[in-house]
């Protein structure tokens, strides 16, 4: 081998270099070019290693001739590293351009409970005449659930509740816990908690042993409602109750008081509307009557008042308690309240 044709293989060698080099499309495709002409395994190297071949004078001058077309390739491959760089972001970019004037994802919002819904409706009527909320434990003792509401223990009226026992029924009675059949137990708490006026609600869910049905359930929430002070009277309850029949049903709906029986109100009272499916005259729904009985009331017992640490003398007031399934089931045209309880997102997607 002569330098002529040393020089000749040189400049083949730069041809086709920058020739792979111009023709790659991406970095990995650069990076074997790379390797295959310059690498330490490259044919730059390897044409290098075969100088000894030349005549002796002629070796110095190799590098001169060598040099800068390594130095061009170099520059050549560092030049397309660039440009690939680029035109990778410009294709990234092009793929990822937001578009702003598409319409955005709509987004599900979750909706109220229709239970919790109507617990809240009740809580901000009864709040427009003071009354705050206050919630009371769901596993009380037999004394709060029934002894200290004047319900003793082999009292008959206990049948009208049946009672879910947390522990032995017939271990001792002072200590006994059940899950609480009613609100009214938080009645107590309130009026051991509070200052005078008391003006509370008391929302939450109850527990019976029950058969369920249509119009019953194991569990099922209440709101207790509780007012005392000095001079309250039974005309209060109704004032307050027909604005609250007005405001949860959004319209001026009869109403009317009966007689009705609680060991823990003296009187006690049953508060009924009139039935909004008929209006009046009567139908299947209210089993017609005309009239569709909405919660239980009546002036609180002295021997209630003095459980929770009051004087009857001095104070006076009146609680009621009213059935939360059933009133949201007025409200909402659903006949059954077991379906409160069913979790069925066919039904509670509707509100
Ligand atoms: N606790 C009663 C029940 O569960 C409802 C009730 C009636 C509550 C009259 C009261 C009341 O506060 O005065 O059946």
């Amino acid at each position: 081998m002569d330098l002529a044709s040393f020089s000749s293989q040189l400049d083949d060698l730069r041809r086709r270099a920058l020739e792979a080099v111009a023709e790659t499309i991406d970095l990995p495709a650069l990076d074997t070019v790379e390797s295959a002409f310059l690498g330490r395994r490259g044919e730059l190297r390897t044409l290098l290693g075969g100088i000894g071949q030349l005549p002796a004078a002629d070796r110095p001058r190799v590098g001169a001739l060598a040099n800068p077309i390594r130095a061009e390739i170099e520059a050549a491959i560092a030049a397309r590293r660039d440009r690939l760089a680029d035109i990778a972001l410009e294709v990234r970019l092009a793929q990822e351009r937001t578009d702003v004037t598409l319409p955005g994802r709509a987004l599900a919002p979750g909706s109220l409970h229709p239970l919790i819904e109507t617990m809240r409706e009740i809580a901000r009527i009864f709040g427009q005449f003071g009354f705050v909320t206050y919630e009371s434990p769901e596993v009380e003792t037999d004394e709060l659930n029934f002894q200290l509401l004047n319900i003793p223990a082999d009292h008959p009226a206990r049948d009208l509740w049946d009672t879910l026992y947390v522990d032995d029924p017939m271990s001792d009675r002072g200590t006994q816990l059940v899950l609480r059949t009613h609100t009214s137990p938080g009645q107590i708490r309130a009026m051991r908690e509070f200052e005078l006026p008391i003006r509370v609600l008391l929302p939450g869910r109850c527990f019976r042993y029950e058969n369920i049905a249509a119009d019953r359930n194991f569990e099922f929430f209440q709101v207790e409602g509780l007012m005392i002070d000095e001079g309250t009277t039974m005309a209060h309850l109704r004032g307050l109750l027909d604005e609250f029949a007005r405001g949860l049903f959004g319209r001026a709906i009869g109403t009317r008081f009966r007689p009705g029986y609680y060991p823990f109100t003296e009187p006690s009272v049953a508060f009924d509307i009139s039935c909004l499916i008929c209006g009046g005259p009567g139908c299947p729904a209210c089993k017609r009557s005309g009239w569709v009985t909405v919660l239980g009331a009546g002036m609180v017992h002295p021997y209630v008042l003095r459980a929770g640490g009051l004087d009857p003398e001095r104070h006076q007031g009146w609680a009621l308690g009213m059935g939360v399934d059933r009133l949201a089931g007025l409200r909402h045209g659903i006949g059954d309240i077991r379906a409160f309880m069913h979790n069925d997102l066919r039904l509670l997607e509707q509100f």
